[in-house]
């Protein structure tokens, strides 16, 4: 076996990655090759040392299992280190701005990486922010609008189960009752997204309140156009799931209630029965898979038996939050 790491194009040097809308898709194929190359290599136990010496900083405004820890085990792998920085132990607390993060943190190492996700309006806004200021590639794990590693993940995920060409797939994105806590609308957002882009037939579903921003549902109307796909938006989980390849339901907050959980909550009460169990799952293609970003609220969103059961592919999903990462540093940085 060749124990040499491949190398890694350097033609995204230095770009941002703020939303999947923002790269072409030959940028986009190029971000998925590179994860694929890198996941061959983990495995295969070679060492893929491609950021030798440098230093990423993840900027934190919300609590994270997977992206947190697939970027600092990614940027160890590659050679470098992650300096975690929590937007309340640092001096964004005391309001230093977006522009002083992205100058001073620039001067100090060679990629920034943000998450500010529950604050609708503000989360892209201050990564645009930093990035005008940064002269280093700043990264999006996840905001208001979008969550472009969560989704880029997913397309690889759901390439290894159905091949390159997802043309006439159908995606069912639907809401899910949760009452852990109210969770950002960037995944289902972003879903719809790049899914309509790949020439895949998106279906949203959700309760009335659960509207997503305008500006997504504007894309993905626009991306289905040009892909010649469809994007439909329906009121009951039940027509979503119909004959669906991938059935994708998970919860996020009404858009006016975030900062008020007791009412947001009280919303979402109303629609307990708004579950992925096994009598929904079978609604859906025999051989459909269901995928979930995490963490899910089990029993609430989805019974064990379906996220635990044969068509669950929630683990590789999540290791490839991994890959990918690794991709985007290893491509940008
Ligand atoms: N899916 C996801 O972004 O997970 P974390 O919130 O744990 O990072």
């Amino acid at each position: 076996m060749n124990q040499t790491a491949k190398s890694i194009s350097d033609r995204m040097k230095g770009r941002d990655w703020l939303m999947t809308q923002d790269w072409s898709d030959a940028e986009i194929e190029l971000a998925l090759d590179t994860a694929v190359q890198l996941k061959k290599e983990f495995k295969a136990g070679i060492t893929s040392l491609h950021l030798p010496h440098k230093t990423i900083f993840l900027i934190f405004f919300d609590k994270s299992t997977r992206t947190r820890n697939s970027f600092e085990a990614g940027i160890t792998q590659l050679g470098g280190h992650a300096h975690f920085v929590d937007s309340e132990t640092s001096q964004i607390a005391h309001g230093e701005s977006p522009k002083d993060m992205g100058i001073i943190l620039s001067s100090y190492g060679h990629g920034i990486a943000i998450r500010h996700d529950l604050v609708p309006g503000e989360g892209q806004s201050y990564m645009r922010e930093v990035a005008r200021w940064a002269k280093v590639p700043v990264i999006n794990m996840q905001c208001d609008v979008d969550h472009p590693c969560q989704t880029l993940a997913d397309l690889m995920t759901i390439r290894e189960e159905f091949g390159k060409d997802l043309r006439d797939l159908k995606i069912a994105v639907s809401w899910a009752y949760a009452p852990s806590y109210v969770k950002p609308m960037s995944v289902p957002q972003g879903l719809i997204m790049l899914m309509t882009r790949l020439g895949m037939n998106v279906t949203l579903a959700h309760p009335p309140e659960y509207t997503l921003m305008d500006e997504p549902m504007r894309l993905a109307r626009d991306n289905a156009l040009l892909s010649g796909s469809s994007f439909e938006v329906v009121d009951n989980m039940e027509d979503a799931i119909a004959d669906a390849d991938i059935v994708y339901p998970k919860s996020w907050g009404v858009e006016s209630l975030y900062g008020q959980p007791e009412e947001a909550m009280k919303v979402a009460q109303q629609y307990r029965s708004w579950i992925c169990d096994e009598a929904m799952m079978a609604r859906a293609k025999e051989k459909a898979i269901y995928m979930h970003c995490l963490p899910a609220d089990r029993g609430c969103e989805v019974t064990d038996s379906v996220i635990d059961g044969p068509q669950s592919r929630v683990y590789p999903e999540a290791e490839n939050r991994m890959h990918t990462a690794k991709a985007l540093m290893a491509l940008t940085m």
